[in-house]
């Protein structure tokens, strides 16, 4: 349940370029002692701290920090580049709650909805601004994530999202990318944000066993292709398909999206590739984050730095490459060791 680290290789790359960049950006020191690229971003420090304090318990990588990062995706997911349907990144499911969480997609959504909105509203943000400066610090409090960018500014909601354009796990390939590309994301993209089921666990599946992960430890590209042999909970549930390890739910969605030849080799080459994951991801969600939203500023500088992961990526114990459902032809799988020890059992978040 955690993001991988960045190799050391990249981490000097990606030092050499903060370095170039922060010199060619204009700095402002802000009256709280905070630095950032624009004077508009100082208010937002405290706003960052409050959200640590009074939404993810001072920092933490908890159900609350996966919950954000959810919602702003069932936000944003809402648009159409081709006219119409929802407002984007605009907020709408926080302060439209009343008609979006009817929508079935966004079952078990109330709890973070519930949870934000009194904070939001003594943050004094839009409601769009809230819940993907939420997302992008919840996320960032879990190891090995991506900082997240966050640019500021969205206007408020003009109304709910329509239903029926958030996935759900019973639904086709085809249609999950055609929900994408109709919102703007190529296949890529779609496999890069699927990273976020890395950090993430059900509640509504299976409503007997709330809090079951969808991997063990960062782990999502690999134990998604692994022989399924269980269910964790009460037995076959809609959306839900055979699961490699004891109290992990694997998501139908997630397993046909492994085992597609559009999108299997995008998959695997996730796999103990630290560097692809987390900047696909982190460029997926920039994307996402910012639906619908013109002419905003970049305050991506008041996101919390993540803490990095130690990888590498390893088969759970008792697991080998004989027990990968392998779907990508193109390129051989990669060389991956076993943890010692006996299989284990995930315990619930
Ligand atoms: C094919 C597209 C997707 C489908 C079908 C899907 C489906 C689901 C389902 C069914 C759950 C469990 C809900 C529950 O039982 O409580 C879930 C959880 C989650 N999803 Fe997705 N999802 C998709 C894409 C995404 C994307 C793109 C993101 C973020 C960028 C995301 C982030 C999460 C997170 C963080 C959780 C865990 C929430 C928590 O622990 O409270 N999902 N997803």
């Amino acid at each position: 349940m955690a993001f991988a680290r960045l190799t050391a290789l990249i981490s000097i790359a990606f030092a050499a370029s903060q370095v170039a960049t922060a010199a060619l950006t204009k700095r402002v020191t802000c009256s709280n002692g905070h630095v950032t690229a624009n004077a508009a971003c100082c208010n937002l420090f405290p706003i960052v701290d409050k959200i640590q304090a009074d939404l993810f318990d001072g920092g933490e990588c908890g159900e609350e920090a996966h919950s954000a990062l959810r919602l702003a995706f069932h936000d944003a997911i809402g648009f159409s580049i081709h006219g119409q349907p929802g407002g984007g990144a605009d907020g709408s499911i926080l302060v439209f709650n009343a008609t979006e969480l009817k929508f079935h997609a966004n079952g078990g959504i109330d709890d973070i909805t519930a949870r934000q909105f009194p904070v939001f509203q003594e943050t004094g943000l839009t409601p769009g601004d809230f819940v993907h400066l939420a997302a992008a610090i919840g996320t960032g409090n879990c190891p090995g994530a991506p900082r997240l960018n966050f640019f500021f500014g969205r206007a408020p909601p003009r109304a709910p999202a329509p239903d029926l354009t958030v996935p759900e796990p019973t639904d086709s390939v085809t249609a999950i990318l055609a929900r994408f590309a109709d919102a703007g994301f190529s296949p890529a993209e779609a496999v890069a944000l699927l990273s976020s089921h890395t950090i993430a666990a059900a509640d509504v599946v299976d409503p007997t066993i709330p809090g079951t992960p969808f991997d063990s430890d960062s782990q999502v590209f690999l134990e998604v292709l692994l022989k399924g042999r269980l269910f964790p909970g009460n037995g076959s549930q809609t959306g839900e398909v055979l699961s490699p390890i004891a109290g992990e739910m694997r998501l139908q969605s997630d397993f046909a999206i492994s085992q597609d030849a559009r999108t299997a080799c995008l998959w695997q080459n996730m796999i103990n590739n630290q560097n692809l994951m987390t900047t696909q991801f982190k460029s997926a969600m920039s994307k996402l984050q910012v639906l619908g939203q013109p002419r905003l500023i970049d305050c991506s500088d008041v996101v919390p730095v993540p803490k990095p992961f130690a990888g590498p990526i390893k088969f759970p114990a008792s697991f080998s490459q004989a027990d990968v459902q392998i779907a990508c032809k193109q390129s051989p799988f990669p060389s991956l060791a076993t943890v010692a020890g006996p299989a284990p059992t995930v315990p619930p978040v």
